[in-house]
Parts: structure tokens; sequence; C-alpha cells
């Protein structure tokens, strides 16, 4: 999973961006018998019932413009509606794919966070925050 991470540059767990991988649900893309993308979420409490937020996703380069990206987001999306969440919370910070969520997952822009520390792209030091209905 790790190694899939790195190829984003978003391998620095734990940190502060990334406390644990023990902190939501985590699933992987295998080919043969090699990871080439991971996915994960959580559900977070609040007054109004579970809100799904995501956590990291990435394929690894070589096996990407395959599906393989789309398989994972609509995996988690299911399980966190399946889970009783009306909506998700995703950040992003590379412009195609936040463009990428917006064109096939029904998110919309709804702010930025600035980033802790370097985290994803380098060049980028804040999150753009998108929501989509479950
Ligand atoms: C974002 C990311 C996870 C997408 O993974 P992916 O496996 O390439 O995603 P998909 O293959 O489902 O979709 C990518 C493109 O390939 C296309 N595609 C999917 N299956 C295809 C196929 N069989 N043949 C041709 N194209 C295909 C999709 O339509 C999409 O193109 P479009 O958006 O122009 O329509 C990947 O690019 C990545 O790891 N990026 C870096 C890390 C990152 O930004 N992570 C998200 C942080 S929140």
């Amino acid at each position: 999973m790790l190694r899939v991470l790195e190829t984003a540059n978003m391998h620095r767990v734990p940190s502060p961006e990334m406390e644990d991988f023990d902190v939501g649900q985590w699933h992987v893309a295998v080919t043969g018998e090699v990871i080439v993308g991971v996915a994960g979420y959580r559900l977070l409490d609040t007054p109004d019932g579970p809100v799904g937020k995501t956590t990291l996703l990435a394929v690894d380069p070589e096996a990407r413009g395959h599906g393989i990206g789309q398989a994972l987001q609509e995996l988690r999306m299911e399980l966190m509606r399946d889970a009783g969440a009306a909506r998700v919370i995703t950040n992003a910070d590379r412009p195609d794919t936040i463009a990428w969520y917006e064109r096939h997952f029904g998110y919309r822009r709804i702010g930025e966070v600035p980033k802790l520390h370097e985290f994803g792209l380098p060049e980028v030091d804040r999150w753009t925050t998108l929501e989509a209905r479950l």
C-alpha cells in the first residue's frame, strides 16, 4: 500500500496529515499478487448522523486509466452510503483529480484547507475540499 501511495507522495504515514492507517476502512485493488490501487474512508459522527470522509486514494501510475480508481471510489461511496452516511467529504490537491471527482461522482467544491506539511503535490500548499451526496 505504501509503495502505491508513494507514487503520489501520499506515503507519509504516520504524520499530522495522516496519523494512522487504522482510522477507517481500507480497500485495495490487486493485479495478480501486486497491489495496484488503495482507497480508504472513515465515518464522522455528527449531530445529523454519519458523514463519510475519504482518507487516501491512489492507483499505481502504470495501472491508471483502466477504471481501477473509479471502481475503488464507487466501492467506498457505496459502503459509506450503506453505513448510513448521506454525504461524503474529500480533500484533493491535483487539478486533474479534482476535475475527475467533479466529472464522475457529483462532487462540488465547498472550501479550502491549508496542508499541515508537504503531502501529495509539493507545489500545492492547500487541499480543495469537495462534497458529494451519497
Ligand atoms: C485519481 C486516480 C486515483 C484515478 O485512478 P485511475 O485508475 O486512473 O482512474 P480511472 O481509470 O477510473 O479514471 C481515469 C480516466 O481513465 C478513463 N478510463 C477508465 N477506464 C478506462 C478504459 N478501460 N479505457 C480507457 N480509459 C478508461 C476514465 O474515464 C478517466 O478519464 P476521464 O476522467 O477523462 O473520463 C489516479 O489518477 C491517482 O492515483 N492520482 C494521483 C493521486 C490522487 O490524486 N489521489 C486522489 C487524492 S484525494
